[in-house]
């Protein structure tokens, strides 16, 4: 089978590879129809992941139908239609029955990094039971790619992390795919303004169509300047962090109101000041959090409910056999308007 294979920092290739076989009870293997590039394999491929080793198959997202199931597999059977989650789940460890899965102690996120992911023509999913999720019939398969990771991550990690509540002030930090599931998402709650932070004027453009009262572009430095002037001085009551920079970790501590919440999403390579000689009589709250992928259910009901869209972060559409240019297209954002490209195995 063809497959898209990390193959050191800066290196990857189209590559033959052996169709995965269902090694475990809980296994299935499933043929992918449909998956996608995350952030997160640009990440992969700068070196930044050490967990995720030369030879490796990179993805994490994607839907497809059963193809093989292993003798301890209940719930799905070939020829099902399945969403496959980012994150594998025992359903039975510590971790898991606090529905804590990206701690799962055997699982967790796994795919594309510690075993071989999504980008290819068929995957082995460890845990099939409670690492996949039916696609009831006559769903747009093409819109659940995006319920795999982004959807889940922008939800849980900013917008039930960040507390979001209706009347809120709420900005976002990064109008990337995440920033812009946490902005979708974020209205399930009526809040009263959300104000979204970016320096591509394309992605705060897309920002203000998916719902953004307001937009503010960082790149003269001055975004915590501009939050405090359209809050009179106030500040918001959850600052959604998803890029993954210090610059961008000290707005969010510049903006948050006094009892407010910072939701950090992004995934951070290096140390980040935290400002307590301001903040410590604030009565604000930081949350952390890997995506647990335990509101996926949920959220697949208020896609197939049309509560939201998903599809309308979905720019671009490749074959798995030109997923190099996918990548290339995806890799020059600010000049692709790239948001997320969905390739069709
Ligand atoms: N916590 C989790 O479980 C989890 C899961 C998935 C992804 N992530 C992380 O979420 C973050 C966002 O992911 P994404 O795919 O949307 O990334 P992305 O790179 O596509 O988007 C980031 C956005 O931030 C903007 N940006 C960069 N520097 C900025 C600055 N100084 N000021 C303002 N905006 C700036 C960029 O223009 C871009 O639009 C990443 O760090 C990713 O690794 C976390
Ligand atoms: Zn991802
Ligand atoms: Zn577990």
């Amino acid at each position: 089978m063809k497959a898209l294979v990390y193959q050191g920092p800066g290196k990857k290739a189209l590559e033959d590879r052996p169709m995965p076989e269902v090694s475990a009870p809980t296994d299935a293997v499933v043929r992918i129809t449909r998956t996608t590039i995350c952030g997160t394999d640009l990440h992969i491929l700068k070196g930044d992941v050490p967990t995720c080793e030369p030879g490796r198959i990179l993805g994490h997202e994607g839907v497809g139908i059963v193809e093989k199931v292993g003798a301890g597999v209940s719930t799905f059977k070939p020829g099902d239609h399945v969403l496959i989650s980012c994150i594998s789940a025992c359903g039975k460890c510590e971790y898991c029955r606090k529905g804590m899965y990206s701690h799962c102690t055997t699982g967790g996120w796994i795919l594309g990094n510690r075993i071989d992911g999504t980008q290819a023509e068929y995957v082995r999913i460890p845990h099939a039971d409670t690492s996949l999720y039916r696609i009831p019939e006559g769903a747009d398969e093409e819109a659940l790619v995006m319920l795999s990771d982004i959807l889940p991550t922008g939800f849980e990690c900013g917008v039930l992390n960040g507390k979001v509540q209706p009347g809120d002030t709420v900005a976002i930090v990064g109008a990337g795919p995440i920033g812009l599931a946490a902005l979708l998402t974020a209205q399930f709650y009526s809040p009263a303004e959300i104000i979204m932070i970016d320096l591509d004027d394309n992605r705060l453009a897309v920002s203000k169509s998916f719902g953004a009262t307001a937009t503010v572009n960082s790149a003269n430095g001055k975004a915590a300047e501009a939050v405090m002037k359209m809050t009179n001085g106030r500040g918001v009551d959850t600052a959604i962090e998803a890029v993954g920079v210090p610059a961008t970790f000290v707005i969010c501590e510049d903006i948050v109101a006094p009892g407010g919440t910072i939701a950090n999403v992004g995934v951070h390579g290096v140390k980040v000041d935290l400002h307590l000689e301001r903040l410590w009589s604030q009565n604000i709250t930081i949350t952390t959090r890997l995506v647990d992928t335990v509101t996926t259910p949920m959220l697949l009901k208020t896609v197939q409910s049309k509560k939201i869209d998903p599809k309308r972060l979905i720019t671009h559409r490749f074959k798995l056999s030109n997923i190099l240019d996918a990548y290339d297209t995806f890799g020059k954002a600010a000049s692709t308007h790239a948001l997320k490209v969905v390739i069709e195995a």
